[in-house]
């Protein structure tokens, strides 16, 4: 099918956004996608902060970014915006990195006073990056993720329903794509 990277933007080590992600990942790997994921937070701080460009983790993950056909683009909401974690790395890849790519772009947060930040925040900036195609997100409450003592992770009804309709149409998107490239030849 597709391959896609799904990037998890928190700098936190138990990140309940990292987690919905790795939990979606799952869904489109069994659609047949190759999901490659990568957690901003595993990138050396002083190539993030120190924009420095040529950093080979750097240097991968753009080459990851490039590579994929569809980009799952995850943040938690911290002062009604994306994280500045994300935002880190963005910035230190090529200004067209999305170009051609089919995005998703997924939030977590604390109150639903941000629930449009998805909108107002991020959808702008992958926008300037080019990205073909960014299909209808989803901002999930923090207290509706929850993982047991076996790492498993549950997501409430309500949210889970949208969040897997999000991932499929996603998923839909990717497939049109693949097809609409086939028959181009
Ligand atoms: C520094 C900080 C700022 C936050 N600001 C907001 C905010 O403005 N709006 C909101 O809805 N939640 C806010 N939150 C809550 C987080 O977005 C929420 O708990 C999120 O799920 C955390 O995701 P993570 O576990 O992946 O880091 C904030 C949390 C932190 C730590």
């Amino acid at each position: 099918m597709a391959t896609v990277l799904s990037v998890s933007g928190s700098p936190s080590a138990t990140s309940r956004t990292g987690r919905l992600l790795r939990h979606l990942d799952r869904r489109l790997a069994a659609q047949g996608h190759e999901v490659i994921a990568l957690d901003v937070r595993t990138l050396p701080a002083q190539a993030l902060l120190g924009a420095d460009f040529a950093h080979p983790a750097v240097v991968e993950a753009a080459a990851l970014f490039e590579r994929a056909e569809g980009v799952v683009i995850g943040t938690p909401i911290y002062k009604a915006a994306y994280s500045g974690l994300l935002k880190s790395l963005l910035d230190l890849l090529p200004q067209y990195a999305l170009a051609g790519k089919t995005v998703l772009p997924l939030a977590t947060g604390g109150s639903t006073a941000h629930v449009l930040a998805i909108d107002y925040a991020l959808r702008p900036v992958l926008t300037s990056m080019g990205a073909a195609h960014i299909v209808p997100g989803w901002f999930t409450l923090d207290k509706d993720i929850t993982t047991d003592a076996d790492g498993r992770v549950t997501v409430a009804p309500a949210s889970a329903a949208a969040l897997a309709e999000v991932t499929d149409r996603f998923s839909t998107a990717l497939r049109g794509r693949t097809a609409r490239l086939a028959a181009a030849g």
